[in-house]
């Protein structure tokens, strides 16, 4: 049976992309599938150990969740460290991945930068506690930014090592599954994970440089729009972004060399629920003096209602804990059944 799972760091601001790329497609889905949606607290310590703001970050995020249509009474939503077998599960998983497999990852090499002596060990094993957020619900869909993906193969690959190096013990137990992965029938206890990387805006870029992407941690509040932000701050972000000279084009070929131009058509159409041609063919010929008024009204439109909404239920602290405790609990029941069998199937004594 599908399970969606993703989860978002509760560090800084959360922005367009976030929203975008990740969050709305995750109220898209609940309609159809099982839905657990998590706020990665012990992700986000792995950058920077002390954050006086933590427990607001993480209410201000589970707040984003809810504003933007999450609905925690049909799915679960929680915050990670409540449900301590993502820690277990990912020492496990520490000793399934192999170090190479952890220093290739682009995300580590970026944040650790120069200095790599020097960052967390936390860092290092990051994407093995994420393949242990996931597969710890044994979930087979996560929604996500372009930017995870390289973290989703590697969550692929955990899984099917496990699965091959304990084959033996899990076909004894009888706790394994058939799953069809690409061509091939394969048999194990995790799921060989789908990403699911959709929508016209799966990677947001900057609005102050098209090739960088947009991000929480640009020094340049400029460079992306907070989901918090206000209709003025909305609409000098906007006016403000850069574009080149040339109107927009009327083919999206024409959309090729200018990343500026090609981000922000993006964006239109994936607030608009319209798909880029669509875009394309309204405003094809058109200069910008005519194309950022008509998305500032829809930006402002669309994100106005969920920056309300959030900063009322970012009053409430009382429900969001409520809300949070008992995604923990549900989340945790799931959690602690499947734990049981891989302590079973690695030979961990519990009973
Ligand atoms: P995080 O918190 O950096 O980002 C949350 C989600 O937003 C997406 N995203 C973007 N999408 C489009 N354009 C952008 N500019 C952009 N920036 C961010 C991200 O792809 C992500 O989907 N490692 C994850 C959190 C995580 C996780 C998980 C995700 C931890 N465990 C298990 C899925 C499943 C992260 O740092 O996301």
């Amino acid at each position: 049976k599908p399970l969606v799972f993703s989860g978002v760091q509760p560090t800084g601001n959360l922005h367009l992309g976030n929203y975008l790329g990740a969050i709305r497609n995750f109220v898209a889905l609940q309609d159809h599938h099982d839905c657990i949606y998590c706020v990665v607290d012990m992700h986000s310590i792995t950058a920077q150990l002390v954050q006086p703001d933590l427990p607001s970050q993480t209410r201000s995020i589970t707040a984003a969740f809810l504003a933007a249509g999450i609905d925690p009474k049909k799915h679960i939503v929680f915050n990670q460290s409540r449900v301590m077998q993502h820690a277990e599960l990912a020492w496990i998983f520490n000793c399934v991945a192999r170090i190479g497999w952890m220093n290739r990852m682009t995300q580590f090499k970026d944040k650790a930068g120069k200095d790599r002596e020097n960052a967390s060990l936390g860092l290092l094993a990051y994407p093995s506690l994420m393949a242990a957020d996931i597969l710890l619900y044994r979930a087979t869909h996560v929604p996500v930014g372009e930017d995870q993906k390289q973290h989703l193969e590697l969550t692929r690959d955990i899984a099917a090592k496990f699965n091959n190096d304990f084959s033996t013990k899990i076909a004894e137990l009888g706790v394994g599954v058939e799953m069809e992965v690409g061509q091939e029938t394969v048999h194990g206890f995790f799921p060989i994970t789908e990403p699911l990387i959709e929508g016209p805006a799966t990677r947001v870029m900057s609005l102050r440089e098209g090739t960088k992407k947009m991000s929480k941690s640009d020094a340049s509040d400029l460079s992306r729009i907070n989901l918090t932000d206000d209709a003025d701050t909305i609409a000098k972000k906007i006016r403000k972004a850069k574009t080149d000279p040339a109107p927009l084009p009327s083919e999206l070929d024409g959309l090729k060399d200018r990343p500026e131009a090609d981000n922000l058509v993006g964006i239109y159409a994936a607030l608009s629920g319209r798909s880029r041609e669509d875009v394309i063919s309204e405003f094809g010929g058109q200069q910008f003096s005519v194309f950022k008024p008509a998305l500032v009204d829809l930006a402002v439109n669309k994100l106005a209602p969920i920056a309300d909404e959030m900063r009322r239920l970012e009053a409430d602290t009382a429900y969001i804990d409520s809300v949070l405790r008992d995604g923990g609990e549900r989340a945790g029941a799931i959690a602690e059944a499947n734990m049981k069998t891989v302590r079973e199937i690695v030979g961990f004594l519990s009973n």
